[in-house]
């Protein structure tokens, strides 16, 4: 079989404009801000043209377009003829083609008007579905007997090594060879067979196996030739199972932690190729989670085989969003499960399917259907359906519920019992989001209940034996929304990261309790002027190491360990600074130790009650003065110098952060003296293949000891050469940071600069292009 990019060059036009361009795929056809757009601007007709060229041998052959997604309403021509019409923004679908010799006009009219026909559409929703041929586009050949959908299943990989596979093929009574390859592209298994009847279903003995995991994501290749042409898929072999009392893989119980991701980039909306989608995995995985929600439809094939890859498990679900239309509307929904289905089966990461409308009522006739349809497609793998009502008609395998009951005084989530029976298996599969939005540059204290609330929701679904199979959280990064939604600005800022993809604190809470690396951070800029009455009372540090050492104006305050009281559950409780003074009292001023903790709680007091102190507190002003005869003043500068800093000079904080005795990590936080900026890009070797590549840079603002500036906003000038810019030449940073994201345009280096002030800084990436 062969298999050839379609995806550049295509003649472009838009309703909007009648303007012809050339463009490359994937292809948004949108110009719209980051924030305040009109819905409308994203609502229009775009015409894609391409010739393809075929000789007398290509047509011989079997000829078939491969479209992996448009948004949202696609017909197909060939020559003027109107050959196909897809429905539906988020499904592959294959176009098969009779050209005629020689040139062949190929036309593709995509219309992105939310038609209340198709589903996510006919009610309010929270998301946008942008436009155009967003994903990549392919022409297929093969030989006329071929075969196709080949599925690779198992229903006891523990106890065996069994697998079945099965293809479809247009010719019966012909010989196959079947090949299966391990991880280091050695043969495993060979047979030669014929195929007898359409459809062929051998039952495969491995001689070994390696299991896939989320730390060993183990594939196997297979590959099947048939007359003449190779055809190719890969799998993994991993026991998926929600039980009763929680989620098994490979027959051990874990907890999913998990986020859920839209799609959507600024700018390009959902137009973004596979260097994109890599880099959103690999953001997922570095934040520690295990498993990600395609939250609201299925994503890009490019994202969900490198979830392979990572290890990173995934609920993936038709698209939907609250709302049920007509029977017809009923029906391609039905449609989209198998779409679903048909598409990611061999995908081991893929864990469950999610074949209700997401938080809709239920629908006993409609579900039924989308139900049967999966089990019918797939027996071995669990279906949920994600409501957000307790108690619904369970006709899936697993009660999927978002539980927003956490409002950061209170539990983190409901219990079990109060949502579903017992026997059910329960995945909690949103929390937060809505209920506390948070913006990058939102200020400390709402930035650090953002996280804090994140993690007493995980903690809760740690419990032991609570019977939860884990919590997925709203949301991996904020995004696009319509304006009932969102802040007036249309953004849901509801991410743990920001649009851009830079970390938030949120982030740090999941990349302490679940990174594989160390992480040390401080979740305060340490500035008294952040906090009302000039308090800060506590910093929370979120880390994984053992234990910190505080340091202030590099005298040792005192060593701290994990939270195990207020998160009770996680491996890793952030630290809690919540004593700036430690003994210093004592140390500097000679007093006793109990007498220097009484003056700390003074001071303590002081700082929350001002004047109006409790008698208790003044009481002990009097003995301790008397004790050691101390002034008015002498107790006053007490307060300036060890607590309130106010109208002194700034402290600077060392905090050293320790596995065992080891000291692993430290972080500064002082007055800022210098400023610097850094730009980084997070891949500088691109490769133009099947399209186009990209990549994210950050462009931020630091200080002397690499802190980030937050609640910067400087402008920037960007400039490129021998690459595109996606977005305007001239933005701002986003709380001392931002990010964009550049295209490949040709082979060779290319420049990234960055103007600020009157400083400049450049990158380079490199170009390869390899041919398809
Ligand atoms: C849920 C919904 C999500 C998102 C979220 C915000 O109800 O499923 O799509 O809107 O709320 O918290």
């Amino acid at each position: 079989m062969e298999k050839t990019s379609l995806n550049f060059n295509w003649e472009f036009t838009s309703s909007k404009t009648n303007k012809k361009s050339i463009v490359n795929l994937p292809h948004s056809g949108l110009d719209i801000p980051v924030t305040h757009f009109n819905l409308h601007d994203l609502e229009f007709i775009q015409t894609y043209v391409k010739e393809l060229d075929f000789n007398a041998e290509d047509l011989e052959k079997h000829l078939e377009v491969l479209f992996e997604g448009a948004a949202h309403n696609t017909d197909v021509y060939l020559n003027d003829e109107l050959i196909f019409n897809n429905l539906g923004g988020y499904n592959r679908f294959v176009v098969l083609i009779k050209p005629k010799l020689g040139k062949n006009i190929l036309k593709v009219v995509v219309d992105s008007h939310e038609n209340k026909n198709i589903p996510p559409f006919g009610g309010v929703v929270d998301y946008v579905g942008y436009a155009g041929l967003y994903r990549e586009v392919y022409l297929i050949k093969k030989p006329i007997n071929n075969i196709n959908n080949i599925k690779v299943s198992y229903d006891n990989i523990l106890a065996n090594n069994l697998i079945n596979v099965e293809f479809m093929a247009n010719v019966t009574n012909k010989d196959f060879e079947l090949i299966i390859l391990d991880k280091n592209q050695e043969v495993v298994y060979k047979t030669n067979s014929k195929v007898i009847t359409n459809l062929t279903k051998i039952e495969v003995e491995l001689p070994s196996k390696n299991l896939w995991s989320i730390d060993n994501p183990y594939l196997y290749d297979l590959n099947i030739k048939f007359e003449g042409a190779t055809y190719e898929t890969y799998f993994g072999l991993r026991d998926v199972k929600f039980k009763s009392d929680g989620f098994y893989l490979n027959g051990k119980l874990i907890k999913l932690i998990g986020l859920n991701r839209h799609q959507s980039y600024p700018y390009v909306g959902y137009a973004m190729p596979k260097g994109a989608q890599i880099e959103d995995a690999n953001l997922l995985k570095e934040l520690g989670v295990n498993i990600v929600r395609t939250a609201h439809y299925p994503q890009s094939k490019n994202f969900i085989e490198h979830c392979d890859k990572i290890g990173l498990l995934v609920f993936t679900e038709i698209p939907g969003w609250q709302h049920i239309g007509d029977t017809s509307w009923q029906d391609m929904s039905v449609l989209n499960v198998e779409r679903m289905i048909e598409r990611d089966y061999n995908n081991p990461s893929v864990i469950i399917w999610g074949v209700r409308i997401n938080e809709s009522n239920d629908n006993h006739d409609f579900y039924l259907k989308t139900n049967k349809k999966a089990k019918s497609l797939d027996p071995n793998r669990p279906t949920g359906g994600v409501r957000n009502m307790v108690n619904s008609e369970l006709l899936e395998d697993v009660y999927t519920f978002n539980d927003f009951i956490h409002e950061g005084n209170n539990i983190g989530l409901q219990k079990k019992s109060t949502v579903t029976k017992k026997k059910n298996p329960y995945l909690v599969t949103e929390h937060n989001g809505h209920m506390f939005p948070t913006k990058a540059y939102d200020n400390e204290i709402k930035r650090l209940s953002h996280a804090l609330r994140h993690l007493r929701v995980i903690d809760s679904a740690k419990m032991p034996n609570n019977k939860i199979s884990g919590a997925i959280g709203w949301v991996f990064a904020d995004y696009q929304t319509h304006a009932e939604f969102g802040s007036g600005d249309m953004i849901c800022h509801h991410g743990v990261l920001d649009i851009y993809r830079n970390k938030k604190l949120a982030s740090y809470s999941y990349m302490a309790e679940g990174s594989k690396d160390d992480i040390l951070y401080v979740g305060s800029n340490m500035h008294i002027g952040e906090y009302p009455r000039s308090d800060l009372e506590k910093v929370y540090v979120f880390t994984n190491l053992d234990y910190i050492k505080l340091y202030k104006n590099n005298e040792y305050i005192k060593t701290f360990y994990p939270n195990k009281d207020e998160f009770r559950n996680l491996n890793h409780p952030p630290i809690v600074i919540d004593d700036f003074i430690g003994d210093l009292i004592h140390k500097n001023e000679g007093l006793t130790i109990k007498d220097a903790n009484r003056a700390k709680k003074i001071l303590r007091a002081v700082q929350k009650y001002g004047t109006r102190l409790p008698l208790r507190y003044n009481l002990m002003i009097l003995y301790l003065f008397k004790k050691y005869k101390m002034t008015m003043d002498e107790g006053v500068s007490l307060f300036y110098k060890y607590l309130s800093n106010w109208g002194t000079k700034q402290s600077d904080y060392k905090i050293e952060g320790y596995k065992d005795t080891k000291l692993v990590k430290t972080v500064v936080k002082s007055i800022y003296k210098k400023y610097d900026y850094m730009l980084e890009v997070t891949n500088n070797n691109l490769v133009i293949a099947d399209t186009y590549d990209v990549t994210r840079v950050v462009f931020k603002k630091v200080d002397q000891n690499g802190e980030i500036a937050t609640y910067s906003f400087d402008p920037i000038a960007i400039e490129v050469e021998n690459l595109e810019l996606i977005g305007p030449k001239l933005q701002t940073l986003n709380s001392g940071i931002i990010a964009f994201w550049v295209k490949t345009t040709k082979k060779g280096l290319g420049t990234i600069r960055v103007k600020v002030a009157n400083k400049e800084y450049e990158t380079k990436v490199y170009v390869d292009e390899v041919n398809n």
